[in-house]
């Protein structure tokens, strides 16, 4: 079983951190379908912001099964340093720090994955986080920065030697963004000669890939992201996949309905009336994509301003949905990725000035990240996302990989 410092995972089923995604509502869901490990959203290293509204969220722990796993995102290694001693006296008992976000407004400071360009850089940081704090240390990265120059084995030796506790690799450099497949060929490679635990990650998202995953690279774990989104449960599905060999049948649509009112609850509490009916929408929009009557019940749901309302119109959706199936059931349904029928409204689009924003029907040509559009590099392609049964599709405003994520509605505190 996968060890990170002290703390042994129940399993080898890890929550892919997701800026706007993974807070802990969301974690916690996780963890109760299985999860045996998940990592915070990615939280900034400026100390100036630790007080703001987002990065308070953000680290906030309270009540989270051990282990709890802190992600920062900077580049400079003392205040790389400053900052997982911060998140320490936080709560956080393992401190995790992201060399893989690709998105630009992360890139442009150095920090995520254009880090992987300065080997020296990622060896100071390493070393220099790895003394700072008496907690395991982990590291979360890509293959390398661009295609042909993939320098993991170097940093995967250099994590090894700083005393790293875990490596966690995304199998795409940067210039593929999410563009492509994932690659696992040189995780494998990695694994070969490491010593530390390794853990896979990118485009796991059945329990049958996870077990490919996991054979393929002989990986220690494997790292689960956008594949959980209105979906967590995929961590029980996986779990009893690699344990029998067998498949779950879909979950009954009468759980469902009362994980998502649980998950709406927690959300509402965490959050409050105002930014938890809005952050609540893109995980509604995800439970519900690609069922029946779903494009129709968004509309309504996107209408709702209260968490009353929106808790009522969805257990509504459900129990009409129970009327017909018994257990979840998915059709195929135009994706609301990139549907040239209807007016884009994405603020790239208008803005020209914009790098990367949040809309609902982006256009083509740009990078899309569940609901997330990043303006591609050039050469970058984004072929319009296929709609499958089970990943869930891009629907309603999510946050991407940014320290500081898309701007969500502004609440009435501030
Ligand atoms: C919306 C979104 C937000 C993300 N935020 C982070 C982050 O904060 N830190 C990080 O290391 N990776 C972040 N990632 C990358 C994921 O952790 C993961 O590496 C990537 O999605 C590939 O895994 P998947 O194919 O299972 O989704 C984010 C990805 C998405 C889609």
């Amino acid at each position: 079983m996968i060890k990170i410092g002290p703390y042994t995972l129940d399993n080898p089923l890890i929550v892919a951190p997701m800026a706007g995604v993974t807070d802990r509502p969301f974690r916690t869901l996780c963890k109760h379908f299985g999860a045996g490990h998940a990592v915070s959203e990615m939280m900034t290293v400026d100390a100036a912001l630790y007080a703001n509204k987002k990065s308070l969220f953000r680290a906030n722990f309270e009540g989270e099964l051990a282990p709890v796993s802190a992600q920062i995102a900077g580049s400079e290694p003392e205040m790389l340093a400053e900052a997982a001693r911060y998140q320490v006296a936080n709560g956080a008992q393992i401190v995790d720090i992201n060399m893989g976000c690709p998105a630009r407004k992360v890139c442009r400071k150095l920090a995520g994955s254009a880090l992987l360009q300065d080997e020296d850089l990622v060896k100071r940081i390493l070393d220099t986080v790895v003394a700072a704090v008496d907690v395991p240390v982990t590291l979360k990265t890509r293959l390398g920065y661009v295609n042909g120059e993939e320098n993991i084995l170097r940093v995967a030796e250099m994590a090894e030697q700083a005393g790293i506790a875990a490596l966690a690799i995304h199998g795409r450099t940067r210039e593929q963004m999410y563009t492509g497949q994932a690659r696992y060929g040189l995780i494998r490679e990695v694994k070969r000669n490491a010593s530390i635990p390794i853990i896979a990650n990118g485009d796991i998202d059945t329990p049958q890939k996870a077990k490919h995953v996991l054979d393929v690279t002989g990986a220690d774990a494997v790292m689960i992201g956008r594949a959980a989104q209105g979906r967590p449960w995929i961590f029980r599905e996986v779990g009893h996949y690699l344990q029998t060999g067998e498949l779950l049948p879909p979950p009954a649509v009468a759980e469902v309905r009362e994980v998502l009112l649980g998950h709406l609850d927690d959300l509402y509490r965490f959050y409050g009336e105002y930014s938890g009916c809005r952050i609540a929408r893109k995980h509604i929009a995800w439970y519900t994509n690609g069922l029946h009557d779903s494009n129709a019940f968004r509309q309504q749901m996107y209408a709702q301003e209260s968490t009353a309302g929106q808790a009522r119109v969805v257990d509504a959706y459900f129990r009409a949905l129970l009327e017909r199936d018994e257990r979840l059931s998915y059709i195929d349904q135009a994706s609301p990725g990139f549907d040239s029928s209807q007016p884009s409204d994405c603020p790239l689009n208008s803005n020209p000035a914009l790098e990367e924003g949040v809309c609902n029907t982006p256009l083509q040509g740009n990078i899309f990240v569940g609901a997330y559009c990043i303006r591609p590099l050039h050469g970058e392609i984004n072929p319009p996302p296929a709609p499958t049964p089970h990943a869930p599709a891009p629907a309603a405003a999510a946050g991407a990989c940014t320290a500081n994520p898309p701007p969500e509605p502004p609440s009435p505190d501030g």
